[in-house]
C-alpha cells in the first residue's frame, strides 16, 4: 500500500500520456515516472552491448543494474544512462521498437518493478506507462487510461519526431504504431489494457488542454489534492 498519492496515466503510444503526465506533475509538484523510458533504455543498452532483444537473461541483467537518471534539460526532462544523455536515441523509431521487444519478458518487467515503486515518495507521483494502474500501482488514487485513434497518434508522433529533426513518413509511423499496439496488447506479461477501475479518456478529438482539464477535475473531485 503506497503512503503518498499516486496518479497513473496509462494507454498506448501517442495517446498523449507523456504530455499529460508532465503537465500534471508540474501543476501538482509531484514526481514523474516515465516508465516507457526505462524499457527504451534497456533496449538501447542491449544494442550497444551486443545483447539480442530476445535474450531474456541478458536483458534481465541489464534491467536489474540499470543506472538511469532523469534530469531537467532546456525543454523538458533528459534521460541519462551512466551519466550519458540517451534522450535522442531512445526516442527514435528504433528506440521504440527495442522497448516494445524487451518489454515482453516477465524477468525484465520484474527487474524494473521495485525501481518504479521506489519513486512513490512525497509529495506524490504521476506514473506514466502501460501497466501503472494494472500492475505497478494497483492501489493508485486515480487511474487514467488515455486512448486515441491510431491515425491521430501517428500524426502526433510525426510532429514530435519532426521537432527533434527526424522525418518519418506517416504511413510508416502508422504501421509501426499498429504493430507495437498489437504486440503490447497481445503479450502475456502486463498486456496493454485499462485497469478495471481506470477512467478511460479518448483524446482523439480533444486538445492537450482539454485532456488536462478533465484529469484535474477528476483529481479535485476525488480530493486527491
Ligand atoms: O511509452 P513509450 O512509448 O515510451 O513506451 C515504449 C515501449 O515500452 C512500449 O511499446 C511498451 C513498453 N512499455 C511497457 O511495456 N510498459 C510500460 N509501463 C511502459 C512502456
Amino acid at each position: 500500500m503506497q503512503l503518498v498519492p499516486v496518479i497513473c496515466v496509462d494507454g498506448p503510444s501517442g495517446a498523449g500520456k507523456g504530455s499529460l503526465a508532465r503537465r500534471l506533475a508540474d501543476r501538482l509538484g509531484f514526481h514523474l515516472l516515465d516508465s516507457g523510458a526505462l524499457y527504451r533504455v534497456v533496449g538501447h543498452v542491449a544494442s550497444e552491448r551486443g545483447v539480442a532483444w530476445d535474450d531474456e537473461l541478458g536483458l534481465e541483467a541489464i534491467a536489474a543494474s540499470l543506472d538511469v537518471t532523469f534530469e531537467p534539460i532546456d525543454d523538458g526532462v533528459g534521460v541519462f544512462h551512466e551519466g550519458t544523455d540517451v534522450s535522442i536515441p531512445i526516442r527514435s523509431v528504433r528506440g521504440g521498437e527495442g522497448a516494445s521487444a524487451v518489454a515482453v519478458f516477465p524477468k525484465v518487467r520484474q527487474a524494473l518493478l521495485a525501481r518504479q515503486r521506489e519513486l512513490a515518495v512525497a509529495p506524490g507521483l504521476i506514473a506514466d506507462g502501460r501497466d501503472m494502474g494494472s500492475v505497478v500501482f494497483p492501489e493508485a488514487d486515480l487511474k487514467l487510461f488515455l486512448e486515441a485513434s491510431a491515425q491521430a497518434r501517428a500524426l502526433r508522433r510525426q510532429l514530435q519526431l519532426q521537432a527533434q529533426g527526424d522525418s518519418v513518413s506517416l504511413p510508416r509511423l502508422l504501421e509501426a504504431i499498429e504493430a507495437r499496439d498489437a504486440k503490447d496488447r497481445a503479450r502475456s506479461a502486463s498486456p496493454l489494457r485499462p485497469a478495471e477501475d481506470a477512467v478511460v479518456i479518448d483524446s482523439t478529438e480533444l486538445s492537450a488542454s482539454q485532456v488536462f482539464d478533465r484529469a484535474m477535475a477528476l483529481i479535485t473531485s476525488r480530493g486527491i489534492v
